[in-house]
């Protein structure tokens, strides 16, 4: 257990302008593209968060120049289609599991082997829903048991086209297909059970691929194999999924008054701020505008009184990395919240359903883990002390959880906050959360 811990003093407010750090889905995906692509690309606003270094280090092992970052900037000198060279070692994912599943996908189309390996809780994340679908397009991958990593990738292999029903809501199966649908011969289609993050068709767009989304809602998504991408310049918006840590906090926090600047509000992505608003949450949005084909606005969040609800399970994939703070806001709001068909959270990068209920009972509250969500009776959030399970989120949601907290929150195992907010402490105590660690 890494020794980093946080504590929370109660009784602050957030209040001022914050930008929070750059979106991690696009971030993975601007060094993935602009790898593969022909020409420079240039990233701005770009996280630099130990997952997305972790899949700048994997390019640049096989062969791909990239620099920075620096100022939040990187240069991508792509190699094209074919360009990606043998690495002379595994591939190390560190924590995130949105790089392993992408580059399986990519790497399953590529002339050498690969292998890529996680950390201990990247480990134990199920990789059989990519793998799967993989091996019926002709890719060769093996797993450990349970079809675990480290994932060992047979190159060389003639992909082919596939349609697949994907049995699960989930971006990173649609993006591993997807990307190893540039390398298949034919047309690669997906059918999603629900919307999905559509980070990987708007970027592939960008850099001039053309991918078709149709059907209800666009939850067919093709493209066809052997084209080619043209670098581009990106400017990776503020994560909705960060921000959504101070949207809670200011919206919990008695007198709080927060703007979040320049946040990514792609319509798969704002289930969260749906939810709080379904909850009574005061949230408004300004300078709307679109930036490289992702939306982007301010966002306003002022204290108000929060109730609970019955959240509608078609939110649950548009905003599945917020549960953990989300539980938070049902904590501090008047009745009973009941989250249903959320199974997922339990293999993220913890047991997202069960360390929060058991992270909950520890401060005073009842929260009920039932297999596919959470039954939460609020009430008076007290003093405790929260084991993350090195859980980036789950650290950062008991940080919030501090603001509105009787007595100091101890949070152990926060290492892993550095993988997706650097510098969390420092931004979140510049509005007015008491923290330190
Ligand atoms: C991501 C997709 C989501 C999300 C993850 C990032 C992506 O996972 O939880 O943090 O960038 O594609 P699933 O698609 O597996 O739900």
């Amino acid at each position: 257990m890494s020794k980093i811990q946080f504590k929370t003093t109660p009784n602050g407010k957030l209040s001022g302008i914050l930008r929070v750090p750059g979106d991690k889905s696009m971030s993975h995906r601007s060094i993935m593209l602009g790898s593969l692509a022909e020409g420079t690309t240039h990233v701005t606003g770009f996280l630099t968060g130990e997952d997305c270094i972790a899949t700048m280090n994997a390019f640049r092992a096989m062969g791909v120049k990239i620099e920075g970052p620096e100022n939040k900037e990187v240069t991508i000198h792509g190699v094209g289609m074919h360009g990606l060279k043998a690495p002379a070692s595994d591939l190390d994912m560190g924590n995130s599991g949105t790089a392993m599943r992408l580059m399986t996908g990519l790497l399953a189309g590529q002339a050498f082997d690969s292998t890529l390996i996680g950390d201990k809780s990247l480990s134990t994340r199920p990789m059989n829903r990519i793998t799967l679908p993989l091996k019926t397009m002709g890719g060769a991958i093996d797993t450990e048991e349970g079809g675990r990593p480290p994932l060992r990738i047979k190159g060389g292999k003639a992909l082919k086209g596939i349609h697949y029903e994907m049995p699960i809501a989930s971006a990173q199966v649609k993006s591993a297909i997807l990307l190893a649908g540039l390398y298949a011969d034919g047309e690669s289609s997906v059918t999603e059970p629900g919307i999905t993050r559509d980070h990987s068709e708007r970027m592939l767009r960008g850099f001039g691929y053309d991918v078709k989304t149709s059907g209800e809602n666009g939850k067919d998504i093709s493209l066809r194999g052997g084209g080619k991408l043209s670098a581009c310049d990106i400017d990776v918006p503020a994560d909705i999924s960060s921000a959504a840590f101070f949207m809670v906090g200011a919206s919990i926090a008695e007198g709080s008054d927060l703007t979040l600047q320049h946040v990514g509000i792609n319509p798969t992505r704002t289930g969260v701020i749906d939810i709080l608003k379904l909850m009574g949450a005061d949230i408004t949005l300004s300078n709307q505008k679109e930036v490289g084909g992702e939306p982007v606005a301010d966002i306003r969040i002022r204290s108000s009184q929060l109730n609970g609800i019955k959240v509608p399970e078609e939110l649950v994939p548009l905003a599945i990395d917020e549960f953990p703070v989300l539980f938070v806001a049902a904590a501090c709001a008047s009745g009973e919240t009941l989250l249903t068909g959320a199974e997922e959270l339990r293999v993220k990068e913890s047991d997202r359903i069960q360390v929060m209920a058991d992270g909950l009972n520890t401060c005073g509250i009842d929260a009920k883990a039932t297999p596919d969500g959470i039954i939460i009776q609020p009430g008076q959030l007290t003093a405790g002390t929260i084991d993350s399970h090195g859980d980036h989120r789950i650290a950062m949601a008991f940080s919030i959880a501090g603001l509105c907290a009787s007595g100091e929150i101890i949070i152990n195992d926060c290492a892993n906050v550095n993988t997706s907010f650097p510098d969390f402490i420092k931004l979140a105590s510049d509005v007015g959360l008491g923290i330190v660690y």
